[in-house]
């Protein structure tokens, strides 16, 4: 039987040199799989879907500290634009987690913004600090 292809893919075309924080971006694409599958199954799947919600909003923001800890150890110039994207996706997570509860939005849309999000920011802004990582990439460890 054919393998369901996943919702989002993981490409070594996204790695930022660092194997630690591609670790934690091929977590963040794992859980938003999980995220889609718990919505394409719907009933008990949206139990499950509001729980991986949860916990992937606390691995993101892990992921997120351990970024700004090595952006600021760096001197990394675009740190405060990345910092914002980072807390405007918490936000907007928020956001879409009571629009969800008030029955306004549907679990499909937050899986696409979810997809949609991590894609651009891994792939186009996290790889512009891979040069500035790159030469301390074996120091770099989880931030909490
Ligand atoms: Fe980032």
């Amino acid at each position: 039987m054919l393998e369901k292809s996943p919702f989002v893919y993981w490409d070594d075309s996204f790695s930022v040199g660092v194997p630690l924080i591609d670790e934690q971006h091929k977590e963040l694409v794992r859980m938003t799989n999980v995220l889609f599958e718990g919505c394409e199954r719907g009933g008990t799947g949206l139990v499950s879907f509001m729980q991986t919600i949860q916990s992937a909003t606390n691995y993101a923001k892990i992921h997120f500290a351990t970024e700004e800890k090595y952006m600021v150890l760096v001197s990394y110039p675009d740190y405060e634009p990345h910092k914002r994207e980072h807390e405007s996706f918490v936000a907007e997570v928020l956001r879409q987690v009571r629009l969800f509860e008030q029955n306004k939005t549907q679990p499909m849309d937050f899986a696409l913004f979810l997809k949609n999000w991590l894609l651009n920011h891994i792939a186009v802004s996290d790889k512009k600090f891979s040069p500035f990582f790159i030469p301390i990439a074996d120091q770099i460890v989880v931030a909490g």
